[in-house]
């Protein structure tokens, strides 16, 4: 893959994160984060937490160039340690679930499609370990995850605080199937938090996402 990053071009490297990069995979979550200036946003993550992922909690794919580590994303299969996911996602517990658990892409190389490629590998990766169904949480207004999330198969199934009372999607698929697409449903502002929620109570998923006038608006679609 030839990805260009500042008008020049380079290869970089995909390969799965050992316990020698993780304060890159740390120092690059909080150099993207920072670029945000949302902390809001996004979960905030300890180098703890990415040590665990590389010792049988999950795994992390990282791309690198010349310059070190351009993106990285979390496949995460141990759900202890995270809120239950289970009753949202109107599964049961022993079900085969995986979360894609925190991604980012080194800011000078935003805009290049990396992270649909980190969502997809983790698909993939899933995939082989054996696992049906995925999920993951992003906030309303970091369009840019849930943006590339629904274009990857995803569906929004729930809206709910987390980490500690922030408002979070919680977007799902299987590891076989996409999201259904559906033509008869509703598009909804973004911003608009309480007819998503009604919709979501009234058993609609969101689909598909489209920029109107400059704002987003996401197409909730009944489930079945
Ligand atoms: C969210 C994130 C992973 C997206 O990665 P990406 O590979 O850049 O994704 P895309 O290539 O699809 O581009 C996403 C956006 O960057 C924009 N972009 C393009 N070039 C850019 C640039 N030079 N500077 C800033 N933004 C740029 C794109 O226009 C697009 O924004 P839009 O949806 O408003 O049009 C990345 O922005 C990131 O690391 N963010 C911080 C961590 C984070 O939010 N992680 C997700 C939740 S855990």
């Amino acid at each position: 893959m030839t990805v260009a990053v500042n008008s020049m071009r380079v290869a970089p490297e995909w390969r799965e994160i050992g316990a020698a990069d993780v304060a890159a995979v740390h120092e690059l979550h909080l150099a993207a984060t920072q670029k945000v200036g949302r902390p809001d946003l996004i979960r905030p993550e300890s180098r703890a937490f990415f040590e665990k992922m590389v010792s049988g909690a999950g795994r992390i794919v990282g791309l690198f160039d010349d310059e070190g580590l351009l993106a990285y994303g979390v496949l995460q299969w141990d759900l202890s340690i995270e809120e239950d996911p289970y009753g949202p996602l109107g599964l049961d517990r022993s079900a085969s679930l995986a979360k894609l658990a925190g991604t980012s892409v080194r800011p000078a190389a935003w805009g290049c499609g990396l992270h649909s490629q980190l969502i997809a590998w983790r698909i993939e990766a899933a995939r082989s370990l054996g696992f049906r169904h995925l999920y993951s949480t992003s906030a309303p207004g970091n369009h840019r995850s849930w943006t590339n999330l629904i274009g990857e198969g995803f569906g929004i199934c729930a809206l709910k605080e987390q980490y500690g009372g922030h408002l979070r999607f919680l977007l799902t698929r299987t590891v076989d199937e996409p999201v259904r697409q559906a033509r008869s449903g509703e598009w909804c502002a973004v911003e608009a938090i309480g007819r998503q929620r009604q919709l979501l109570g009234a058993g609609h998923q969101g689909v598909a996402w489209r920029k109107a006038k400059g704002a987003h608006e996401i197409f909730y679609a009944p489930r079945h």
